[in-house]
């Protein structure tokens, strides 16, 4: 059997904390079985290497192995992904198409995020990994199939379970070996080998002196509580490695790098003035929404009468007050030119927009481009700051920030994906 140190450098595993070790230790065991074994451990802990090192210390090592992200498939289309669909099964369905349990026969199927499986798809995992059957969508054929499971998650499957979004029975089922991933702050000893392992990478990367860390920096590395764990300290250590000048970096430089370090070390930020401003922004964005969407309403209502009357001196009239509510917030203290002689032919198509519009001359053309371009910018770019500091309040936790943004946590994780954040 290859040893914990052999496995840790074929698959790039850096550190030696005790807890990382058994971990490994672990997977090396199970590997030869083909026991289903689940995999946990918070974001960024390197979950990702578990079913790759058991698969390959396993007899389906020349066998295929698929890695499935559930997280990251729309609800519609999992159960094909997973099983296949028959031609016909649904609308769009024009070929038969195999599934990766059909695909995956005789090797190893990686479920990373099992957490986030559709209660329907999980009774057919179940079913699965009970007695290796399966049924395409569509079809009523069962077919046979010989995959070995490894499922990974960061959530906590007994909330899950206790809330009714994952099944008991599978969960029983898919951990019959359960190996945990420790988080980067319980591995202490190991945060300046990884930050160094990184800084070496990315000076090689970027063609740049390897930055180094005085000692109140270092001790500020391990202090600090990592939430995004692994991952967070590459991106960290990228960041200073392209950014700063010089190459040695201590505590105070370090330290603005290091987001949300109040809530773990010596406040910096007060966390309450961050969470009103957050409430004030999210309450400001509501309101233009709601604001919008209003507008539209009236515009609707105006469009209508216009187009049922063909009259739109007399629309104009009649609708003055909702014309000028409207515009007002734009156009506060400009008087709109009511009396001006305005087109009153009948058809509705030939009415210049500018005769109701009331514009300065010289944006008189652009306005209605320029205000719908900028408002899409700002929405886009006011959802991309809300997720970001979102999930830094919540420590990259998705659940707790899907559940602040009024989000489901799947389209979270499609806009974290997205957006690439
Ligand atoms: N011990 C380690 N040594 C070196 N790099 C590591 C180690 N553990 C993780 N990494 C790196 O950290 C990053 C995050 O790891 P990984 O993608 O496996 O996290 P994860 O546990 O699957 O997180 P998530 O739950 O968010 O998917 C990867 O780039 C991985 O290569
Ligand atoms: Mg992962």
């Amino acid at each position: 059997m290859e040893s914990v140190q052999a496995i840790k450098q074929r698959f790039g595993i850096i550190g030696n904390d005790p807890k990382l070790n058994r971990a490994v230790e672990k997977a090396i065991q199970v590997a030869p079985t083909d026991i289903s074994v689940l995999v946990t451990g918070e974001s960024g802990v390197g979950k990702e290497s578990i079913p790759k090192i058991i698969h390959s210390l396993s007899h389906r090592k020349h066998g295929k192995y698929i890695a499935v992200n559930c997280g990251a498939i729309p609800e519609g289309t999992i159960d094909s992904e997973l099983f296949g669909h028959e031609k016909g099964a649904f609308t769009g369905a024009t070929q038969t198409r195999s599934g990766y349990f059909e695909v995956a026969d005789g090797g190893t199927i990686f479920l990373d995020e099992v957490g986030e499986l559709p209660l329907t798809t999980q009774v057919r995992l179940l079913r699965v990994l009970e007695n290796g059957e399966f049924i395409k969508v569509g079809s009523s054929k069962v077919q046979k199939t010989d995959v070995r499971i490894v499922a990974a998650t960061n959530v906590n499957m007994f909330e899950a379970i206790k809330k009714g979004k994952f099944r008991e029975d599978l969960y029983y089922r898919l951990s019959t070996v359960e190996i945990l991933l420790p988080p980067l702050r319980d591995r202490k000893d190991d945060i300046h080998l990884l930050f160094r392992k990184f800084a070496s990478d990315f000076a090689t990367k970027y063609k740049m002196p390897t930055i180094r860390l005085t000692d109140d920096a270092v001790v500020l590395l391990e202090k600090y509580h990592w939430s995004g764990n692994i991952r967070q300290l590459r991106n960290i250590a990228e960041q200073i490695s392209v950014l700063e000048q010089n190459r040695t970096i201590n505590a105070v430089t370090l330290h603005g790098y290091l987001p949300n370090i109040g809530s773990n070390l010596p406040a910096v930020i007060s966390s309450d003035k961050q969470e009103s401003d957050f409430a004030n922004e999210r309450e400001i964005l509501y309101k233009v929404l709601f604001d919008m969407k209003s507008d539209l309403n009236d515009l609707k209502k105006l469009t209508m009468e216009l187009m049922q009357s063909g009259n739109a001196q007399q629309v104009q009239k009649d609708n003055e007050g909702l014309i000028r509510k409207i515009y007002r917030e734009d156009k506060e203290e400009e008087e709109i030119p009511f009396e001006e002689p305005i087109n009153t032919t009948t058809e509705v198509l030939q009415i210049p927009p500018q005769s109701i519009i009331p514009q300065k001359e010289e944006d008189k053309y652009s306005f209605a481009e320029e205000i719908e371009e900028e408002e899409t910018l700002s929405l886009h770019d006011k959802e991309l700051e809300l997720i970001k500091k979102s999930l830094e309040r919540h420590r990259g936790k998705r659940k707790a920030a899907a559940e602040e943004l009024g989000i489901s946590e799947r389209t979270l994780y499609r806009k974290i994906k997205q957006y690439d954040l």
